[in-house]
């Protein structure tokens, strides 16, 4: 019998980790011969949700829509690999409900404080926020609900890379 499906969805804030965690562990699957769909949330807002602003029900409408393509992808035996903030809780337990329909579902929450996020600024972001040039950016002008229930808990800020992979290897074969 064909192995399930399953859907890696990486939950937290901008710049807590999500793409560098989706990469290496992408790089791993894929290095085993495996291959991934990857939504992430930058990627999925140029091409399938590049209408959508960041007020509730648009980045509500953004998670229903991964979520659906995921439940697509995993009820085919595929695998998923997410990295979206999905704020809100509720949202990303829509999604979970579409995709253990088929397959499994593993929530992997971020947990990197704020302050940290806010200190690495990446993208520049949270300075553009700060000085009010971006409205309802989250976790300084919008909120950020974390999961009532998640399978991985991960802070990058003090848990290395390989530890964070290899934990959510782990849920992933459970
Ligand atoms: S979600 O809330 O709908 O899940 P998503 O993960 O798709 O968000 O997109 C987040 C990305 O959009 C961030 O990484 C950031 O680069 C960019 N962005 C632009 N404006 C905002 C904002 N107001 N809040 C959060 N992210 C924003």
């Amino acid at each position: 019998m064909q192995a399930p499906g399953v859907t890696v969805f990486l939950t937290g804030l901008s710049g807590a980790g999500k793409s560098t965690i989706a990469d290496a562990l992408v790089a791993q699957l894929e290095a085993e011969g495996r291959p991934v769909t990857v939504l992430d949330g930058d990627v999925v807002r140029t091409h399938l949700s590049s209408e959508l602003t960041f007020s509730r029900e648009h980045r509500d409408l953004n998670i229903a829509r991964i979520g659906w393509v995921a439940g697509e992808i995993v009820r085919h035996g595929g695998t998923v690999v997410v990295a979206a903030i999905a704020p809100y809780d509720a949202a990303r337990e829509a999604a979970r409900a579409l995709v253990e329909k088929h397959g499994r579902f593993v929530l992997v929450h971020l947990s990197t404080p704020l302050e940290v996020c806010e200190q690495r600024d990446v993208k520049g972001l949270y300075a553009k926020a700060r000085a009010g040039e971006i409205r309802e950016f989250t976790g300084v002008s919008d909120p950020y609900e974390p999961p009532s229930r998640a399978e991985v808990v991960v802070d990058t800020s003090v848990t290395p890379l390989e530890e964070s992979v290899a934990r959510i290897r782990a849920a992933m074969a459970e």
